[in-house]
Parts: structure tokens; C-alpha cells; sequence
């Protein structure tokens, strides 16, 4: 990473292109409105497969690749598509086919498959409701070297919800972790004190992902002078003690953990419901985002670790050979802000209507 200012002085930084390790980018006209987003700021993408139906096949996988450097190439041009590579991943259900993962493994289709507990979170009634089910499937990818990626959070609705995650240590992954000492393990999107001393303290085949938006909120932001539906995701946001835990870890140089932004667009129209949809949509400003935290933290020399080298170091992937540059924003005191909204096109003639991570605030970090 190389530092030095810009002509009007402030702080410009360039470092090695980051990837996102985690991120939804749907399918069809949302697909097309917001891929460029996460092209725009970075060279890879693992891509959640939680689409209806659930990408659970080599063959589907190939079609759902295909259509996302389409729409890319349809809303940003070909050059953004031809330099984005979406990995793509397998959703796991209780039927799948060990054979079906090795061969789209093989084939450079599937880079690693994703386990929903049934009923976690969006799309995910075809997920696993008994571990047990899955051994062969576990004891396959253990074998090839084929990351499993968890949605830790127990589904047991006498648990609270706040106690999902560190449960789900407890009761699946310690055990699951025992069971396949080789299999190399991502804890998604972690957001407790519990998950990050787990990591730090298991063995070198576990990692884990943090989103922009538990280093920013805690579960007091949901109710801020009211209902905040643009804030709810899941795993849900934990309380403050949790949320300085995960910004020490991101920012403290650990391999371990590195950026999967979770970015997970839902319309507003479905936020803004009676039963909204869990998701935050935080593709648009992902990188600023997570370079604020570090910032504020005065680990901005630790971002490249985070951003563009643990991630693919933990995969066995190579790192990208090019570099992106973030200016230091100077603060405006008058200044509008993010948009509050975003219509974006989307080939239809209605625009996909998203409610942006950060709307109307500042952030200190653009990428050029
Ligand atoms: O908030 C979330 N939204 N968490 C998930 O696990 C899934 C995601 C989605 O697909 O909307
Ligand atoms: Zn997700």
C-alpha cells in the first residue's frame, strides 16, 4: 500500500484491489441495477447462491455466472465486465450430490458452497435442517480443499435472537469443526465477541467475514427515534461491546478475518413493509465504508491486509495484480450527503428503488 497526498492535501491511498468475499447480487432487473456497484470497487465477488430457486447445481451455477457478467456488461460496459470475476458458490440442501460439488469444483465452477440453517435468513428453506445429513457432502469438500461458508446462527426459536451466533459456536461448529479437522471453514459475517475469540482461538483452517455495517452499528441504531428497517439484517447488529470487538479484530492485522460485505439489496418497497426483508444494501459505497472504521480505529495501514490480501490468501486464490486509490474526503459542514435514495436503471422502465448503507451521511473516503 502507498500513501501520498493529493494535490489539494489531502490523504490519497493506493492498495491492491480488494475482492469481496461475500455478497448477494440477486438475479434479473435487481441483478442488473446493482452489479456495477460491487464491480466498481472490486475484481472478485463470492456470489451467495440463495436465489429462488437455490443455485444447487454446476449447470445453474454456469447460467447464474453467465447472467451476472451480462447484466454487468449491459448497465457498466464491456471493460467493467471483462475485469470482474464472480465466484460463484453452491447452496447446500440436504440432497445435494457430493459428486455434484467435486465436479463443479473441478471445473473451476463452484469455488466453495454455502450452508443456510433452514429458515436462517432469506431463502433458506431449502437449507440444512440436520447436519448429520450432509457428512458425505462435508467429508467430500474436506477432501478437495473446497472452503465451506456458514450462516452460524441456530434456528431453535427458544433461543434469542441475539444468542443465535454464539449458540451456533457452541452447538454446530465446534463440533463440526472436530468432525472435519481439514475442511477449511469461512464464519460468515460475524457480529459478536464470541465468534471473533472462537476464530482467533480455532485452528488455521477457520476464517471469517466482517460486513461494513457491524463495524459501524449496533442494535441500538435499529430503533433510533424509530423503526429502522434500512438497518435490519441478519445476522441481526449485536450490542456496543460486540461492535468494538469486531472492529478490533478487522483492524488488528489478523489473517483470519478479512471483507465480505454481505451486501444484500431488497427494494425499499419490501424493507419498508408490515414484515420487512432482512438485508443492507452497502455495495455502493463498500470500500469508503470500511475505510472510515479503519480510519477512525488509525489503522488505515492495516485496510490492504483486510481488504485485498487475507481473503484471497485464505482461499489459495492469487492477489490481484492491479490497484484502486481513496481520497480523503475534506468535511463539509454544509454538504448533502449520500443519497438518500437510489433509482437505478435497470432495463425495464421502472428503476429499482434501494435505500443505500449510509444515506445522507458523509463518509471520509471516496475511491477515484
Ligand atoms: O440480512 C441478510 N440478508 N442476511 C442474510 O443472511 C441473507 C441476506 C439476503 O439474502 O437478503
Ligand atoms: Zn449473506
Amino acid at each position: 500500500m502507498s500513501e501520498f497526498p493529493s494535490s489539494s492535501g489531502t490523504r490519497r491511498l493506493t492498495l491492491r484491489r480488494p475482492d469481496d468475499w461475500h455478497v448477494h447480487l440477486r438475479d434479473g432487473a435487481l441483478l442488473q441495477a446493482v452489479v456495477g456497484h460491487t464491480a466498481r470497487q472490486f475484481a472478485r465477488a463470492i456470489v451467495m447462491p440463495n436465489l429462488k430457486p437455490p443455485i444447487t447445481s454446476v449447470a445453474q451455477a454456469r447460467g447464474y455466472r453467465e447472467r451476472i457478467l451480462s447484466a454487468l456488461e449491459r448497465s457498466a460496459g464491456a471493460e467493467a465486465a471483462a475485469r470482474f470475476t464472480p465466484l460463484m458458490t453452491a447452496y447446500l440442501t440436504e440432497t445435494i450430490e457430493p459428486a455434484e460439488l467435486e465436479r463443479g469444483h473441478a471445473e473451476g465452477v463452484f469455488t466453495a458452497a454455502k450452508l443456510y440453517p433452514a429458515g436462517a435468513t432469506t431463502n433458506s428453506d431449502a437449507g440444512v435442517r440436520d447436519l448429520a445429513r450432509i457428512t458425505a457432502v462435508l467429508t467430500c469438500m474436506e477432501r478437495i480443499g473446497m472452503p465451506l461458508l456458514i450462516h452460524g446462527e441456530v434456528t431453535d426459536p427458544a433461543v434469542d435472537i441475539f444468542d443465535r451466533e454464539a449458540v451456533f459456536i457452541e452447538r454446530h461448529l465446534k463440533p463440526l469443526l472436530e468432525r472435519h479437522p481439514q475442511l477449511k471453514v469461512v464464519l460468515e459475517h460475524i457480529t459478536t465477541a464470541d465468534a471473533v475469540r472462537f476464530v482467533e482461538q480455532g485452528p488455521a483452517t477457520l476464517a471469517a467475514t466482517i460486513t461494513p455495517h457491524h463495524l459501524h452499528i449496533n442494535r441500538n441504531a435499529l430503533f433510533q427515534g424509530g423503526l429502522r428497517p434500512d438497518l435490519y439484517c441478519l445476522p441481526v447488529a449485536k450490542r456496543e461491546q460486540h461492535r468494538l470487538a469486531l472492529r478490533a479484530a478487522a483492524t488488528s492485522g489478523n489473517p483470519k478475518f478479512f471483507l465480505g460485505t454481505d451486501s444484500a439489496p431488497h427494494l425499499r418497497a419490501a424493507k419498508e413493509s408490515s414484515c420487512g426483508c432482512a438485508g443492507i444494501y452497502n455495495a455502493p459505497y463498500a470500500l469508503e465504508s470500511y475505510a472510515q472504521v479503519f480510519g477512525e480505529e488509525n489503522a488505515i495501514d492495516q485496510l490492504e491486509g483486510f481488504a485485498s490480501i487475507h481473503g484471497p490468501r485464505f482461499y489459495g486464490l492469487p492477489l490481484n495484480p492491479d490497484t484502486i486509490t481513496i481520497e480523503q474526503n475534506t468535511p463539509d459542514p454544509d454538504g448533502a450527503g449520500l443519497p438518500a435514495l437510489l433509482e437505478l436503471a435497470n432495463g425495464t422502465d421502472q428503476p429499482s428503488r434501494l435505500v443505500p448503507f449510509h444515506a445522507g451521511e458523509q463518509l471520509s473516503w471516496r475511491v477515484l
